[in-house]
């Protein structure tokens, strides 16, 4: 049998998955490791720990095995962490993670340093955010001068693994896009944007497409993980771009939601498009000539963990003492009242947002709320304004272009509750469906890639792979209402916005 190896390095842990020659998870191993928070808004990891944890879990995976052909190896990881690395190869102080929110004002530098937004958009067609690994290597520089001037180049997270498993150094398209440096168009850093800010070139590393060879394992690394010496390792990308290439998605006909914490919706676009106002995130993909775009609205499945913690304390209570799921109790009371919670509308802005809107100081509301509302209406609400939000940001990642998407794959813990499934599905008016490979996340997506690498597919036949199941269909009254109900959403916020 012919095995293909997906590492995927999170946050919480790195996971490492073999996938056999018909796309089946044969083993699966993962190693969790600790984050370091050394001040508020602070996120670092020690990259020894990544790589301790994907030994580990290589060593469980490759005895599981037992025998067969390890076609090649590919990664997904964390995305815009910052990895320093000396002339040596040695770790220069911990990786600065993408939730660290250190460099609000390099990022004004950078945009300034551009020229303004709209010439950083000509630049990168990206905004750049606080999470983007670019205005981590300018922090380094104006407030540790001494590691900067320590530091030879610059990877991310899953590259710094290939490092350890091969001895090559580079990064690929999508994570490249991520430093917020990267002209996405033609490929290439965006040398004279780096120039202008003032950071040296040679800290950046080669970039290739996410499906190329970049090295073999070799004896060292095989003597530590148990693979074979002389292994093929292709580059891998990064988690978020990488976990709609594991939904099989080539084109925006389909979109992926996540409803975890955060709410992403993500999609791939068969050009380059402009990102209008640097508004969503518009990265390179992991197939030459394709694109990626994502928008992160920041309270998803976050605001009904909130709204559970907060007005089902008893239930969740009794739930912990083993009663039943506190989720479920919500779903059921939220089941028993009408769609579009007679009226009663919430804004999901519990910690600001970052997508649709870029707004700090925006906060959540209910909106509408009358004496026959109940709490089964609230919980309803607070399902249907997340739908909401999704929307919103979905529209903005189609805005000028004549993409129709045809069906919308949704994944992350919200994504179990039927009910929540059918108010995306009404409020999307398409069919919603799951895809059970999603479990398995960037591990399967980089299993994807070293199969494509390795020629064990071809990218079609590997893009087939994952196969989505059909979980909802809209209801066309109730999408009508929702329509309705949607637009009094979307005016909400901008009246309000003086106020908050
Ligand atoms: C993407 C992003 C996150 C991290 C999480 O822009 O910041 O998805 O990659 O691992």
């Amino acid at each position: 049998m012919n095995y293909v190896i997906g590492i995927d390095v999170g946050t919480s842990g790195v996971k490492v998955i073999a996938a056999d020659e018909n796309g089946a998870v044969a083993a699966s191993h993962t190693c969790l490791y600790p984050l370091e928070q050394p001040r508020p808004g602070w996120t670092q990891q020690d990259p020894e720990d990544w790589w301790q944890g994907t030994a580990e879990a290589l060593r469980n995976v490759t005895a599981a095995l037992n025998g067969g052909t390890i076609k090649g190896i590919s990664f997904s990881g964390q995305m815009h962490g910052m990895v320093a690395l000396d002339e040596a190869g040695s770790v220069v102080r911990p990786a600065i993670l993408w939730n660290d929110q250190r460099t609000a004002s390099q990022c004004d530098e950078i945009r300034s340093a551009a020229g303004g937004l709209d010439a950083l958009l000509g630049y990168t067609n990206n905004d750049i955010l606080t999470g983007y690994t670019g205005g981590k290597i300018l922090w380094m520089k104006e407030e540790e001068p001494e590691n900067y001037e320590k530091t030879a180049i610059i990877v991310n997270p899953k590259d710094y693994l290939r490092y350890r498993l091969t001895d090559t150094l580079g990064t690929d398209v999508s994570d490249a896009s991520g430093f917020g440096l990267f002209d996405t168009k033609n490929k290439v850093w965006a040398w004279e944007l780096i120039d202008r800010i003032g950071l040296r070139r040679s800290l950046f590393p080669a970039v290739s497409e996410s499906i190329d060879p970049v090295g073999e394992v070799t004896a060292k690394a095989a003597s530590l993980t148990g693979l074979p010496a002389g292994t093929a390792v292709f580059a891998g990308g990064g988690d978020a771009v990488i976990s709609t290439t594991a939904l099989g998605l080539l084109s925006p006909g389909k979109a992926a939601i996540t409803l975890g914490t955060s709410g992403v919706v993500a999609m791939a676009m068969d050009s380059y498009k402009e990102n209008q106002g640097g508004k969503v995130q518009a990265f390179c993909n992991n197939l030459p000539g394709v694109y990626h775009r994502m928008g992160v609205t920041l309270a998803a499945a976050g605001s009904y963990q909130w709204y559970a913690n907060s007005f089902a304390a008893a239930e969740k209570a009794a739930q912990e003492q083993g009663g039943p799921d506190v989720y479920f109790i919500l779903d059921k009371e939220a089941e028993a009242t009408p769609a579009g919670s007679e009226g009663l509308i919430y804004l999901p802005y519990l910690t600001g947002e970052r997508c649709p809107l870029q707004d700090p100081n925006a906060r959540g509301v209910f909106f509408g709320i009358h004496s026959r509302h109940t709490r089964g209406h609230f919980n309803r609400a607070v399902m249907e304004g997340v739908a909401y939000s999704l929307r919103q940001v979905y529209e903005l990642l189609i805005e000028g272009s004549d993409v129709t998407t045809t069906e919308f794959i949704v994944s992350g813990g919200g994504s179990k509750s039927p009910l929540w499934r059918q108010i995306l599905s009404d409020v999307f008016n398409a069919p919603i469906s799951v895809v059970p490979a999603a479990a398995d996340g960037g591990a399967y997506g980089a299993a994807l890639l070293a199969g494509i690498g390795s020629c064990l597919w071809s990218a079609q036949a590997a893009m087939a792979l994952p196969k989505s199941q059909v979980k909802a269909q809209p209801d066309p009254e109730r999408a009508v209402m929702y329509e309705k109900q949607y637009r009094t959403y979307c005016a909400l916020y901008p009246a309000l916005k003086p106020l908050f």
